[in-house]
């Protein structure tokens, strides 16, 4: 069953010429928290290879602005700003405050560490690259703005909520239907960033 259901998102994904079964998951969170709207501009963290950068291109449409960053490489998308480079690295800030030109509406983080297979520093990891995200939202985020990121689930998640919630009106934890079971990845889903 579940091995039908990883089939179903990832033949859905080629069917539907995304480049990744991620989309589905960004997708699902915008359907149920509205996070991206028509002519928002948005800066996608990790955005590699790409499947969340069509669907954010697609929600704002031609009055959006859209731009993503990864270690790797990402294949031009039609509409989208990209660059190479790593969100942990200091001067990296910099280079995307010029890259946008100025703050934006939403921030989005589907960064994942190198799995090292040991849960609990896994889990760390993921909590740093939120915390990451969550600096250059200090910097970038306009006042009002959205926030989603990916963590992997642990014992530093409620003190990482807590934290969020300090800096946004709302923020919930949740786990869209495309997320694998048994994959202990959730997404926090912050609105309102108090700047
Ligand atoms: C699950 S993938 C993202 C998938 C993407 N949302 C999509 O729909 O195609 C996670 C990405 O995070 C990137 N990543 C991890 N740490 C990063 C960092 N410090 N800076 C930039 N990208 C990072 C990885 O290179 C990888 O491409």
């Amino acid at each position: 069953m579940k091995e039908k259901k990883r089939e179903h998102y990832y033949l859905k994904a080629k069917h539907e010429n995304y480049r990744s079964r991620a989309a589905y998951k960004l997708q699902q969170l915008q359907d149920k928290f509205q996070v991206l709207g028509e002519g928002m501009s948005c800066l996608d963290l990790g955005a590699a290879p790409g499947g969340w950068l069509q669907v954010e291109a697609l929600i704002a449409g031609p009055g959006g602005r859209v731009f993503g960053i990864d270690i790797s490489s990402i294949r031009p998308v039609e509409g989208v700003t990209v660059m190479r480079g790593d969100v942990t690295s200091p001067d990296v800030v910099d280079k995307l405050i010029r890259m946008t030109g100025g703050p934006v509406d939403v921030i989005l983080s589907d960064m994942s560490p190198d799995i090292s297979g040991n849960y609990s520093l896994d889990h760390a990891r993921s909590v740093d690259l939120v915390r990451t995200a969550l600096v250059v939202a200090g910097r970038m985020l306009r006042d009002g703005g959205n926030f989603v990121a990916k963590l992997f689930d642990g014992e530093l998640t409620g003190t990482l909520l807590a934290d969020v919630r300090e800096l946004f009106q709302s923020a919930r934890l949740s786990k869209p239907e495309a997320s694998r079971k048994q994959s202990s990845e959730v997404y926090i889903v912050a609105k309102g960033f108090r700047k």
